[in-house]
């Protein structure tokens, strides 16, 4: 650190991101991106984009938003996009977080980053022993609470109606639902919109819609929420995603029929793989994601990602209290999955 940062922020801990190796002959099953590519039609709809360079991106991001207005059934002046979800939690924790925050003791990590970034009092409540989230514990409490839905690492989700209770029992805070995962589950909060004024949903294209790179999320809620969001945007970068992720998302976004054949895919591989572990002994946390949070028999998990990574499979393990036995492992294709069974037979032999 050098001797001129900010007395405030000499003691952040920065959040540390899954590796991004980029040698190939790697299964990669670390950062929870989708194994398939972009939708078809993203390259030549980039290509076009590229064309327009030289002006600056469209700031209403019209056709994107327009798109994802109609996809989610709300109006166009409930939706921002971000530089990846991550800017618009950022956002959000700026905006509504000056009355202190509440999340779990094991969610998203940059949850306590963000927090400590903008120096915003952070309560944290720990899960139940199954890694559930106990909806009691946020009921009244006062603060703007952030609920990953599924949560992330566990793979867990709790039902729309108690993510309501808590709305309602917290009227004058926002309660900020992270639905990074939720097209791989079964259930997601837009239906609370109507109703709850208080609800923010947020969204990413990394996970479900193959555009990790690209770096595009977006946000839903309440008019005046979004109005709030947009103006801390415009008050650090208004022209936040980029033209060409505008263009990649919108052709992303054109192409429904591609998103649920990937969809698909991952949610029966899921369960394949989920079984397999099983057989073998594994303990696996229920999943609505495209992840398994999981205990290898006999190992911890930190040796168990070591062991897997010697032979080029990378998986996902976090050295904290709780989960030191367990491991996150994204689901890759059919193929790779079964490469992880064989090498997880081979190193539990
Ligand atoms: C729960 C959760 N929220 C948000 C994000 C950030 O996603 P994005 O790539 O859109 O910034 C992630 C990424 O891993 C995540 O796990």
């Amino acid at each position: 650190m050098s001797r001129f940062m900010s007395e405030r922020l000499q003691a952040l801990k920065a959040y540390v991101p899954g590796e991004q190796p980029r040698r190939d002959g790697i299964i990669k099953l670390n950062t929870n991106e989708s194994p398939f590519p972009p939708a078809p039609g993203v390259a030549g709809a980039v290509a076009q984009a590229a064309q327009d360079l030289r002006l600056y991106s469209d700031l209403s991001a019209k056709r994107l938003i327009e798109l994802l207005a109609k996809t989610y059934g709300v109006t166009e002046s409930q939706v921002i996009v971000g530089n990846g979800s991550d800017e618009l939690l950022a956002f959000a924790f700026q905006a509504f977080g000056g009355g202190g925050l509440a999340f779990p003791d094991i969610t998203y990590g940059f949850y306590p980053v963000w927090a400590a970034l903008y120096g915003l009092d952070a309560k944290i409540i720990p899960l139940s022993p199954d890694f559930s989230v106990r909806p009691e514990d946020y009921m009244g409490i006062g603060r703007c609470t952030v609920l990953a839905n599924p949560n992330a690492p566990t793979g867990r989700a709790i039902p729309p109606a108690a993510l309501a209770e808590i709305a309602v029992s917290n009227p004058d805070r926002v309660l900020i639902v992270d639905e990074a995962y939720a097209d791989f589950g079964e259930e997601c909060a837009l239906g609370l919109l109507e109703g709850h004024d208080n609800i923010l949903i947020v969204r990413t294209f990394s996970k479900s819609r193959q555009l990790a790179g690209g770096r595009l999320g977006f946000a839903i809620g309440s008019e005046a929420l979004i109005d709030d969001l947009n103006r801390v945007r415009y008050s650090f970068n208004p022209y936040n995603v980029n033209a060409l992720t505008q263009a990649a998302g919108a052709a992303a976004l054109e192409d429904p029929a591609y998103f649920n054949a990937c969809l698909r895919a991952v949610i029966e591989t899921r369960a394949w793989t989920a079984s397999k572990l099983e057989e073998l002994g594994f303990v696996v946390t229920p999943s609505q994601t495209n992840f398994l949070f999981a205990a290898a028999p006999g190992l911890t998990g930190g040796e168990y990602q070591r062991r897997l990574r010697e032979k080029n499979i990378f998986i996902r393990y976090f050295d904290l209290p709780r989960i030191g036995n367990y491991v996150r492992i994204t689901i890759g294709t059919q193929a790779q999955m079964e490469r992880l069974i064989e090498a997880t037979k081979e190193l539990l032999s």
